[in-house]
């Protein structure tokens, strides 16, 4: 048995390829149903439900600069509104695109400031890449705010299953996504979603329940994000249920954090709702909080839904990865940069290298 098979098997995870009535899925068309019962279950029991309403987006462009970065780009301040027959929540983004590309690969990129991608947009379009850049707080603030902001506001709420702040955000984005793909002004085959930290668990749910993203990159997510609970180091589900993060996660994922044996899931369930599409996941080496070797485990579990595709997820040799590693060949990319827990350019360079090679 290899070191890592070694490793998972002292976590008794629960496992993706085990149905709920116990049939073992095998093929495809067992997982599409094992798929859809991982979706609810994580719906109830983590993120909290997605509006099961009717809704339409629409972006209302309110300032084009033709000439931005130098002359290089031309960035659009999109009002975006998402309209209900009960509800209404409207919020900014930023759309970048470079002059010279017809319809260029993009990121929607969950960003913790209102700059474009935190402030390094030129050198993302000098790569040739787009972003559709949104500040998050603008879709719900990050605060004990009872859910009265933003988008909180959209649906009703109660203490089980009700959606947290982590999944308006994802939602948020994928309406992001709507209007982008009406502008037809970006690749549709090539937009990805991106977040770092608490953004990265956001960009992991867009992209599980969104089968448009053909890229999704969480940055050093951790606890709620590609981290596996069980085994965990750092972070744990009682600290996220303290006041700034407890309205991140639905209110059943929270009681959990008593007995972590009782949860029926674990982050691989959530990684493998992006099979058999591109995942990438990058951790950082002295990121204690997030557990970089939980973050890697739980990619090494989940490959075996890309498996099922006939495909590879992450590929690596049998140990835990040492500063600097990265692995890129398949479906499922992983570095671990030397450092702390922060978005680095290095690790825009890394996915971009990775978007590159693999035409996503
Ligand atoms: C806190 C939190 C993490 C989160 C991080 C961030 O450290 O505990 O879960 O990822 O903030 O978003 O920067």
């Amino acid at each position: 048995m290899g070191l890592l098979e070694e490793e998972l098997i002292k976590r008794s995870l629960p496992q993706i390829l085990k149905s709920k009535n116990n049939g073992t899925v095998q093929d495809i068309s067992s997982w599409i149903s094992r798929r859809e019962e991982i979706k609810s279950l994580l719906c109830s029991e983590f993120c909290g439900r997605f509006p099961g309403i009717a809704y339409k987006t629409e972006g209302r462009q309110v300032l084009v600069e033709e000439d931005a970065y130098g002359g290089k780009a031309v960035v659009k301040t999109i009002s975006l509104g998402i309209q209900s027959d009960y509800s209404y929540a409207s919020f900014p983004y930023r759309l970048m695109l470079p002059k010279n590309e017809k319809r260029p690969p993009l990121f929607i990129y969950l960003a913790f400031t209102p700059e474009i991608a935190d402030g390094i947009g030129e050198e993302i379009l000098d790569a040739g890449y787009g972003v559709a850049s949104v500040y998050y707080q603008d879709i719900t603030a990050d605060c004990y705010d009872e859910h009265q902001s933003g988008l909180g506001r959209f649906c009703t709420r109660n203490r089980f299953d009700s959606w947290g702040k982590v999944a308006m955000w994802a939602w948020g984005a994928g309406r992001i996504l709507d209007d982008i793909l009406k502008r037809e002004e970006a690749d549709a085959d090539r937009i990805a979603i991106l977040g770092h930290s608490r953004l990265g668990k956001a960009a992991l749910l867009a992209g599980a329940f969104d089968e448009r993203f053909s890229l999704t990159a969480a940055n050093e997510s951790g606890a709620g994000g590609a981290a596996l609970f069980r085994g965990k180091t750092g972070e744990q589900i009682e600290n996220l249920y303290g006041m700034g993060s407890r309205l991140w996660f639905d209110g059943n994922f929270y009681n959990y954090r008593k007995d972590l044996s009782r949860m029926p899931f674990d982050q691989h369930f959530l990684l493998s709702l992006i099979a058999p599409r591109h995942l990438y996941v990058s951790s950082a080496e002295r990121d204690d909080w997030a557990d970089p070797g939980s973050e890697f485990l739980s990619c090494v579990e989940s490959s075996k839904v890309w498996n099922l595709y006939g495909e590879e997820g992450v590929i690596s040799p049998d140990h835990f990865p040492e500063a600097g590693a990265c692995y890129q060949e398949g479906r499922i990319g992983y570095h671990l940069r030397p450092g702390t827990h922060y978005l680095s350019r290095d690790d825009w360079r890394q996915i971009i290298a990775y978007r590159n090679r693999h035409g996503v």
